[in-house]
């Protein structure tokens, strides 16, 4: 069956991954998270003090660049691969609400994102994968044949987040979950380095109230109408 690629973008908590990691399961396709990318590039800033509450040295980020290794190793057991930063299982730490906070300043400066789009363009050069994102559909794969958009109200975004922050024993307060999902919103919709957007092209999905059985039936509608128009 003819391969291709499918873009998913969108405002965090909008459930993307879930249905990214459904979606390349069902068709046998490669599964990239790139927000991971993101997260783990914060984690390294953080933990070489390039970032802090009081002030962030870009460029020390900038010119340590090269001495970070990002794979994705798939995890049979999880059925998904989980993200390695210089040979570390990442995968946990990268999803806390410290790293949540500082990452949408990290992906903002131009060389990171320069970076990490040449590496994604890479794991897609074959087809036969779904990537989430900001601006898979917009920079990254502009030519996917199919692109999606997700959408839901940053509250019902919130509360999820939430509620997967708590199930993993984080000790977390909603107003601060909405707080940093509406902070990266604004950050994510403003940078100057390719802004979150509607690609041109892409189907908009609103699952505010839509439950994942539905969301994914459309979703597989919309790839079967892609691959046999
Ligand atoms: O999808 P996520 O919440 O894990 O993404 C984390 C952050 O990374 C998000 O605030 C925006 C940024 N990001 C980005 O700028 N471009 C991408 N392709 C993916 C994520």
């Amino acid at each position: 069956m003819k391969k291709i690629t499918i873009a998913i973008d969108g405002f965090s908590s909008t459930g993307k991954s879930t249905i990214a990691k459904q979606l390349a399961k069902e068709l046998g396709y490669i599964y990239v998270d790139t927000g991971a990318m993101y997260r783990a590039v914060s984690l390294y800033a953080l933990r070489e003090g390039f970032i802090n509450p009081e002030d962030f040295n870009e460029s020390d980020l900038v010119e340590n660049l090269h001495n970070i290794d990002l794979k994705f190793k798939y995890n049979e057991a999880l059925g998904f691969a989980e993200m390695y930063l210089n040979g570390e299982n990442v995968e946990r730490e990268i999803r806390t609400l410290e790293v949540s906070d500082y990452v949408s300043k990290v992906a903002a400066v131009p060389e990171v994102r320069y970076q990490l789009v040449k590496q994604q363009q890479k794991m897609g050069e074959d087809k036969g994968i779904v990537m989430d994102g900001r601006d898979i559909g917009t920079v990254v794969f502009p030519d996917a044949e199919l692109k999606l958009f997700m959408t839901a109200s940053p509250e019902k975004r919130a509360m999820r987040r939430y509620k997967e922050l708590i199930d993993k024993g984080d000790k977390v307060a909603y107003e601060d979950v909405l707080r940093n999902v509406q902070n990266r919103d604004y950050i994510d919709s403003h940078r100057e380095d390719s802004p979150l957007r509607q690609a041109e092209g892409a189907v908009a999905i609103d699952n505010s109230d839509m439950g994942l059985k539905e969301q994914f039936e459309r979703i597989l509608n919309l790839v079967n109408r892609t691959i046999n128009p």
